[in-house]
């Protein structure tokens, strides 16, 4: 006969004998190996409750109020797909108050065809929302005379501000890609002479080395958005469009490049060294960048305020149906929560 013990409170846990039977079953198949410890953390599992909500992940940039240090990195516009995915990426900026750059809006430049794709300043709300542009065409409108264009963008976009991004490799790649008739930073530095805007400069996932880091932090920029090597690598999406005997001589420039964690230890540096001549206030962290986890590391080792960027990262779940992207979105936000309570970046 069981006996049954008097008590005031109740045992909530219904499922316990399937998962002690469960538990079991993975036993064997639930071991890990000391060699694959994520050794870029110290675990700290004293110090917490777990998070309620995502408020300790709230962050400025570029003087708005961001509710958690993820930015969605610039991406696509002016084809049939990039409609929906742009309107569900702007929707997830606002909806989760996130920060987000356009993919380039060059087309806009010469035809209001493909407005409808980048005006989502109406979704993102309040949040940092930039136009972009290549490098390439920021020289051509100088040269012609068309600056006031880019304010006309900005304006037709109701955005914050625009990235310009530097992508000399993927243009020598592309079959139709445009060559650059002066360096870039002689073209930067005009446009911030010359225009009274927000401008974050990038490249597009091949990083930039110790000497375009410092000039760029010497510039009164926003910020810099690294797009390092290690995720989506524009030298190989070209080499991959291009004739075969292109991408074989090619080929050896995909692995060109720096990587996220190595810009932020160099941007470290510079930036000490700079002191008072370092300009550029933030930095986004992207390129590469997989999950919570790298973005919290990234964002945390940075002694520069930073935010974390993912392009491919949001591609994937922003094509179809907007539930998926919140899903995604609130896994992440949560496993970013999880991780800034328990984890400490060793030094
Ligand atoms: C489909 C796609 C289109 C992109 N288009 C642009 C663009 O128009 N302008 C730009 O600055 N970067 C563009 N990027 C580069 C991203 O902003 C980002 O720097 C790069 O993908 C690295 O991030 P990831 O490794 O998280 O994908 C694009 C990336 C993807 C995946």
């Amino acid at each position: 006969m069981s006996k049954h013990i008097p008590s005031d409170i109740e045992d909530d846990d219904l499922n316990a004998a399937s998962r002690k039977k469960e538990h079991i079953d993975l036993a064997f198949k639930a071991r890990s190996s000391v060699r694959d410890i994520d050794s870029r953390f110290d675990y700290e599992p004293l110090f917490a409750r777990h998070p309620q909500d995502y408020s300790a992940l709230t962050t400025r940039f570029a003087g708005k109020t961001m509710d958690a240090p993820v930015w969605i990195s610039s991406m696509t516009g002016g084809t049939q797909k990039a409609a929906i995915i742009n309107q569900n990426l702007a929707k997830a900026c606002g909806e989760y108050r996130l920060g987000m750059g356009l993919g380039s809006c060059r087309q806009l430049l010469y035809s209001d065809a493909y407005l409808s794709d980048f005006q989502l300043r109406k979704y993102a709300g309040e949040q940092p929302f930039y136009a972009n542009l290549g490098i390439a065409q920021v020289e051509s409108l100088l040269q012609s005379g068309n600056m006031f264009r880019m304010r006309e963008l900005l304006d037709k976009l109701d955005a914050d501000g625009l990235i310009i991004h530097i992508n000399p490799l993927q243009e020598w790649l592309q079959p139709e890609g445009d060559r650059y008739t002066r360096a870039p930073l002689y073209t930067i530095q005009d446009v911030l002479e010359k225009l009274d805007i927000s401008i974050i400069v990038k490249e597009v996932g091949q990083g930039m080395g110790p000497a375009s880091i410092e000039a760029l932090l010497r510039l009164p920029l926003t910020a810099i958005d690294f797009a390092a090597n290690g995720g989506t690598n524009f030298a190989l999406m070209e080499i991959l469009r291009s004739a075969p005997d292109i991408a074989e001589h090619y080929r050896s420039l995909v692995n060109i490049g720096h990587s996220a964690e190595e810009m932020v230890s160099l941007t470290n540096i510079i930036s000490d060294r700079l002191g008072q001549d370092c300009l550029t206030g933030q930095v986004i962290v992207s390129g590469g960048i997989h999950d919570f986890l790298d973005g919290y590391y990234l964002t945390e080792k940075s002694k520069l305020p930073a935010v974390y960027g993912q392009a491919s990262g949001f591609l994937k779940h922003a094509m179809g149906d907007y539930v998926e992207l919140q899903e995604y979105i609130e896994m992440q936000l949560q496993g970013l929560a999880l991780a800034k309570a328990i984890l400490k970046v060793k030094s």
